[in-house]
């Protein structure tokens, strides 16, 4: 999505360890006109999907998924939360994702009440580098019994290995920026 490659290339910060920070738009400051194309663009991708719900995971992928909303009839958005602790009643679908930024798992939930069988699901995220937190997403599908319709992320760092494992499982995955290199001397960022 040239816009927001535009908006990468004017705005985004290469660090080094591969790292691209875009807090001027969409992780801490938020664009909403550029997340509003975003979700036009998503929705656009996923035309023949029956999408009934969108899945995301707290902080970022919040704003994103709920202006996305809005381009997919309304469908209600799920976030899945950062929990201390698995609480084990029996009301949430748990899993833990790694996070390689971190260097640690942590558990995540999604109440029973808000997904289950017969739900087509589009997950959303911001950033996908190597996959852990939409490995985590999709767990939580398989345990409701929903349907995976298809993965939209926003910034996929092509370098890193998630995207191309959640595409050889077969699932529906469109980035609206694909980066296949950066150099955090020189500033430079190569597209797919
Ligand atoms: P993974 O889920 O794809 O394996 O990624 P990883 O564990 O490396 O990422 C952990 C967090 O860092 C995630 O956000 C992810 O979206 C974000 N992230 C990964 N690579 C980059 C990057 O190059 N730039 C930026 N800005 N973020 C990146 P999170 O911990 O869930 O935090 P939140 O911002 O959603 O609250
Ligand atoms: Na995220
Ligand atoms: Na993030």
């Amino acid at each position: 999505m040239k816009e927001l490659e535009d908006r990468i290339r004017k705005d985004g910060i290469v660090k080094a360890g591969g790292v691209l920070k875009v807090d001027a738009f969409l992780n801490h400051q938020c664009d909403t006109q550029l997340f509003d194309h975003m979700g036009a663009e998503w929705a656009r991708l996923f035309a023949d999907a029956p999408i009934n719900k969108i899945l995301t995971i707290e902080a970022s992928g919040i704003g994103l998924a709920c202006m996305a909303s809005r381009h997919f009839g309304n469908a209600p958005v799920v976030f899945a939360k950062k929990a201390q602790s698995i609480n084990l009643d029996g009301e949430q679908y748990s899993t833990t994702i790694y996070s390689f930024t971190k260097q640690r798992e942590f558990p995540v939930i999604v109440g029973r009440r808000f997904l289950s069988e017969g739900d087509h699901v589009l997950i959303l995220d911001d950033f996908l580098a190597n996959g852990c937190a939409l490995e985590g997403l999709i767990s939580i599908c398989e345990s409701a019994g929903a349907t995976v319709e298809g993965i939209g992320i926003a910034i996929e760092k092509g370098f890193q290995s998630g995207g191309d494992k959640l595409r050889q499982r077969g699932y529906h995955l469109e980035s609206l920026a694909r980066i296949v290199s950066m150099d955090d001397e020189t500033g430079q960022i190569e597209f797919a």
